[in-house]
This record gives C-alpha cells, sequence and structure tokens, in this order.
C-alpha cells in the first residue's frame, strides 16, 4: 500500500513537471527571435531545470477542487503554470545577484549573472516578471492576477527578500525568522495552491482552507531550504552549500538549532495534512506537503 502509493506520487510530479515544461517551452520567446539574447538568458534559467513545485502545487489544487481539464489547450491553468514558475525563476535570478545572495550555481549550472552579466540577469528577471503578468492576465480570471501581486509585493517576496538582506549578520528571534520565510517564500507557494482553487472556481471554504495549507507548507519549504543549506547534497541541490553561513543569513536553524528546526517543519507538514479530513488524505495535495519534508533537493 505505502509503496504503491510512494510511486503514484512520484509519477505525479514526473508527469506534472514535464506539462510544466512544455507550457514553459512554448510561452518563452523563442531563442532565435530579437532581443536574442535575453531570450536566451530566460530560456536558460527557466528551462535549467528545477522541481516546478508551484506549477504543481497549482495543478494538484485546480484538480483537488473539481477544476475542468477538458476542452482545448492550452487552459487557464496551464498559463498559470507557467507563469508561477517564471516569477519564481526570475526571483531566484535576481536572489543570486552579487548585491544578494552572490551565488555561483543554481539549478546545477552557473547562474545567469556569472554566464551572461548581471544586466542580462536583471533584464532577464525583469522580462519574467512581465511574461508572467500577462499570462496570468489570459487566465481571463482578475482575481489570480491580483493574488500574484499581493504574493510577490511589499508584503509578500518583495518584502521579505528585503528583510531577508536587512538581516543579515543581525540576531534575530523566532518570530523574525518566521515573517521572513512567510513572506519571502510561503507567499508564493500559498499563492499557487490559491491560484488553482480560484480557476477551478471553487467555494470560498476551500480557499479558506488550503490558504492555511499553502502557507504551512511554504514555511516548511524554506525551513528545509535552511536546512539543506547546512546538511544538504549538493550535487542534488544543484547549488552551493554553505551560502546562508558564508552571508551570515538569518535562518530558522540558525535561530532555533537544526534539531528543533526539523521537527517545527515536521509539525507543519503534518497541520497542513491535518486541514483535510482524516477521510480526505489520499490525495496529491497531502503527497506534496510530504514530499516538501523530505526533499533532497
Ligand atoms: C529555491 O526554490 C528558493 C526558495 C524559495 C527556497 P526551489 O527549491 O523551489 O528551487 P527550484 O525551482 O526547484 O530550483
Ligand atoms: C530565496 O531564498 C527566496 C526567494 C524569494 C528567491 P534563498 O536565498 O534561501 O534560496 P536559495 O537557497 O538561494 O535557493
Ligand atoms: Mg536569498
Ligand atoms: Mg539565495
Ligand atoms: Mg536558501
Amino acid at each position: 500500500m505505502v509503496v504503491r502509493e510512494a510511486i503514484d506520487g512520484q509519477l505525479y510530479l514526473e508527469q506534472k513537471r514535464q506539462l510544466t515544461d512544455r507550457w514553459l517551452e512554448f510561452f518563452l520567446p523563442p531563442g532565435d527571435e530579437d532581443p536574442q539574447t535575453l531570450h536566451q538568458v530566460m530560456r536558460y534559467s527557466v528551462m535549467a531545470g528545477g522541481k516546478r513545485i508551484r506549477p504543481i502545487l497549482a495543478y494538484a489544487a485546480y484538480e483537488y477542487c473539481g477544476g475542468d481539464l477538458t476542452g482545448e489547450q492550452p487552459q487557464p491553468i496551464h498559463f498559470a503554470m507557467a507563469a508561477l514558475e517564471m516569477v519564481h525563476t526570475y526571483s531566484l535570478i535576481h536572489d543570486d545577484l552579487p548585491c544578494m545572495d552572490d551565488d555561483d550555481l543554481r539549478r546545477g549550472i552557473p547562474t545567469a549573472h556569472k554566464k551572461y552579466g548581471e544586466a542580462a540577469a536583471v533584464l532577464a528577471g525583469d522580462a519574467l516578471h512581465d511574461i508572467a503578468f500577462g499570462l496570468m492576465a489570459r487566465t481571463g480570471n482578475i482575481k489570480t492576477v491580483i493574488e500574484l501581486a499581493d504574493a510577490i509585493g511589499t508584503q509578500g517576496m518583495i518584502g521579505g527578500q528585503n528583510s531577508d538582506i536587512e538581516a543579515e549578520g543581525r540576531d534575530i528571534d523566532r518570530e523574525g525568522i518566521i515573517a521572513i520565510h512567510t513572506r519571502k517564500t510561503a507567499a508564493l507557494i500559498r499563492c499557487s495552491v490559491r491560484v488553482g482553487q480560484l480557476l477551478a472556481e471553487a467555494g470560498p471554504e476551500l480557499y479558506e482552507r488550503l490558504s492555511i495549507y499553502g502557507e504551512k507548507i511554504g514555511l516548511a519549504f524554506q525551513i528545509t531550504d535552511d536546512l539543506l543549506d547546512i546538511e544538504g547534497d549538493q550535487e542534488l541541490l544543484g547549488r552551493t552549500i554553505g551560502s546562508d553561513d558564508k552571508m551570515k543569513k538569518a535562518t530558522y536553524p540558525g535561530v532555533v538549532g537544526v534539531d528543533v528546526a526539523r521537527n517545527d517543519a515536521r509539525k507543519l507538514i503534518s497541520e497542513a495534512i491535518e486541514t483535510f479530513e482524516l477521510s480526505d488524505r489520499e490525495n496529491m495535495l497531502c503527497y506534496i506537503a510530504e514530499f516538501i519534508g523530505k526533499r533532497t533537493s
């Protein structure tokens, strides 16, 4: 039983990762179209791989909420999936810049600025942000556009990134690190789940419940990210470990210790799963929550 579920879940992640890649490939401007270099940088970073967890969450939430998957493609959910991954990749390109985390490796290859220079990396991130909003608007559901704008704004990802930089080398408490992680990472993850719910046109009860789920797995996701920076496998991760320590970052394990961090991440995953009724836990959202707690990359 356990083995079958594990295989099904793994297969689902792989299939939806491929689905995401197909639509990203479709929506990204061609590398041989002007401005060629800019388009190539965008493609370089987006198509380098990655787990595609945000688009997969949107899709899984859409399915869970009874979203329609018949009819001509691309459908609104496909536009949204590509938009979420483009915004995420833009955030990674900018996060790696020398003025931010100053990282040389991402998704197993040199960071965009290392390969193409800082100006090209900044502009590629900007352009991905722009295309993402165009795609989200094409879902025809204005609420999803507002969700995305709110999730990555000054009260969301960008605000969190700002606090992350300001907290370098400073002493902060548990409440402080939770506030940073909730905004810099959990906001976009929660948004991905909400977008799936909104496109499925499910009722407000599901919106509220899935929001709690999304916030909990989002916070667990960043705690795990911090742990992987300490004890992860660089090959699997595709980026340089020890980067947080080098940059004197405020991290969750840095504040509470590795053991408590691991425990808190596990607790958040359990709480996320408990937002579903006991009889309703054989679904992909629960599987993904568990995956987030156990991930090695
Ligand atoms: C890394 O995100 C940055 C964070 C927000 C923690 P992911 O771990 O989702 O990176 P990819 O997309 O799989 O490369
Ligand atoms: C990044 O957090 C959060 C973003 C919004 C991009 P990190 O700086 O910890 O992500 P990694 O470790 O570089 O992937
Ligand atoms: Mg960072
Ligand atoms: Mg970083
Ligand atoms: Mg990190």
